[in-house]
């Protein structure tokens, strides 16, 4: 009987051990779409914390008796933390770990969320929304190394795009909810405090998932715990045999032991094209001039062209379709085009519809120019989502080095959030420095949309189809 009990036991361990190499872990049979989606999850929380306000404010406005610059700061408070949270991220996820910061961003997103819809005054909610920032610039600087890690090289672009998708998921789904809960005061609780309640479900997913999925196998080898790394990529490199995930292991130790320790002072020395490159990319994203469409334009189209209110939010969540749409098809092709390329291809786009717009409004007679204005501004958010919308994101995950990826992405990520916040402050200044005619301030954008060509022909790497190890060895050849 006890041998019996010994072999049974010696099997059982046995099968265990099996599942554990075929898995990260017995317990939860993950697969990589359940991986890259949930780590992909911080930018929905991303999209919706950042455009749920645009319906939010005013009603919190009118409730909390605030004035114009205290709605402003609410509003902008988001970009505030989030640069702050981008910029200490960074750090402490090179020394603890790409999943733990996304549990801790997750906190803060439970945190910011519970905090935004119980708000009982006006300091309240600036300072949810400052954690709420926190969280999203966390979730901004650690996904896109956190994905870029994990993906194979083949299919990394589309893998990386996932974070974008879901900003714009976020997006519409934060219209949706501006809509939809609008007027409603649900159980008697005000609808503004549903919508900024609703991010609490996706913050639940973000720690469930943060829980559940597994270190990235390139942060375990920087920490010399090769065997972890291996059980993490075998269990994301399903169709690949075990040899294949050696080799692919052997690639990473290689380059990781002749890597520094890490740090700013090593970013600056060891990564500076990198830093040039992510700075550059990020500040372009921004000051094309994106987010004036995505936080105002509703105002644009009341202020601009006399719009009633519900038809203005109405051409908004149009644009945000068509957002998340041309986002999909930048998933389904980033793989096949040269990132330079795309780049390019979306600035000339931009440039195009801005210059023809702006030229439009201000010859045109303002009384035929709203539909003209809204095809030309769909055109535009094509070209950015195909384009400058995932790349910019993709690139901060992919052109640093290992040991300096995490504050590297970190700069970056700031960097797009500095972008952001001077985009938001002064949109509307300029919108009414030129009298309401939108021809104004994106002329401005066109500009950038232009200068752009030049920085990516001359300082952005091509990085499609290279494995990050290659990537790091050619960056660091310059
Ligand atoms: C990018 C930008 C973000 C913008 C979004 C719109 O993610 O970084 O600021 O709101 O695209 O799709």
């Amino acid at each position: 009987v006890a041998d019996t009990v010994v072999a049974e036991a010696a099997n059982a361990i046995e099968s265990i051990e099996a599942m554990e190499n075929r898995g990260f872990s017995s317990r939860f049979p993950l697969n990589s779409s359940f991986i890259f989606t949930f780590g992909a999850l911080g930018g929905m929380l991303f999209g919706f914390d950042t455009g749920i306000i645009s319906g939010a404010s005013p009603l919190i406005e009118t409730d909390f008796g605030l004035t114009v610059s205290q709605t402003g700061f609410i509003t902008s408070s988001v970009l505030i933390g989030s640069c702050v949270g981008a910029l200490s991220i960074g750090a402490l996820s090179d020394r603890f770990g790409r999943k733990k910061l996304l549990i801790v961003s997750a906190l803060l997103f439970l945190l910011g969320s519970g905090m935004c819809a119980t708000a009982t005054g006006f300091l309240m909610m600036v300072a949810a929304r400052i954690i709420l920032g926190l969280a999203v610039g966390a979730a901004s600087a650690l996904t896109p190394a956190y994905l870029a890690e994990l993906a194979p090289k083949e299919r990394r672009g589309s893998l990386s795009t996932l974070f974008q998708l879901m900003i714009t998921f976020g997006i519409l789904l934060a219209y949706a909810s501006n809509l939809g809960f609008l007027g409603h005061n649900l159980l008697g609780v005000r609808d503004w405090r549903w919508m900024l309640g609703s991010a609490l479900v996706p913050a639940a997913l973000l720690l469930i998932g943060g829980i559940l999925l597994p270190e990235s196998p390139r942060y375990l080898v920087n920490k010399g715990d090769e065997h972890n790394a291996f059980k993490v990529l075998t269990l994301i490199r399903k169709d690949v045999d075990q040899t294949q995930v050696q080799l692919e292991l052997d690639e990473i130790k290689a380059v990781a032991a002749q890597d520094t320790k890490g740090g700013v002072r090593e970013l600056f020395r060891i990564a500076r094209p990198a830093l040039i490159a992510a700075i550059g990319i990020m500040l372009f994203q921004q000051l094309v001039g994106i987010n004036s469409v995505i936080y105002f334009l509703p105002q644009v189209f009341i202020k601009g062209f006399g719009f009633p209110e519900a038809d203005a939010i109405w051409v908004s969540v149009g644009i945000g379709v068509v957002n998340f749409v041309s986002t999909i098809v930048a998933t389904m092709i980033m793989d096949k085009f040269p990132r330079k390329g795309m780049l390019i291809f979306g600035s000339i786009v931009m440039t195009v519809s801005l210059a023809v717009l702006a030229v439009m409004n201000f010859v045109g007679d303002v009384a035929v120019l709203a539909v003209p204005t809204m095809i030309l501004i769909a055109f535009y958010i094509l070209g950015f989502a195909v384009s400058w919308g995932p790349i910019a994101w993709v690139l901060i995950g992919e052109i640093f080095p290992l040991s300096v990826r995490g504050i590297g992405s970190s700069f970056g990520s700031a960097a797009n959030w500095l972008g952001n916040f001077i985009v938001s402050q002064f949109f509307l200044v300029l919108l009414d420095a030129f009298h309401n005619n939108v021809g104004g301030p994106f002329a401005i954008f066109g500009v950038f949309a232009a200068l752009s060509i030049p920085f990516v022909l001359r300082f952005v790497p091509e990085t499609k189809g290279k494995s990050l190890e290659e990537i790091e060895q050619e960056i660091s050849r310059h």
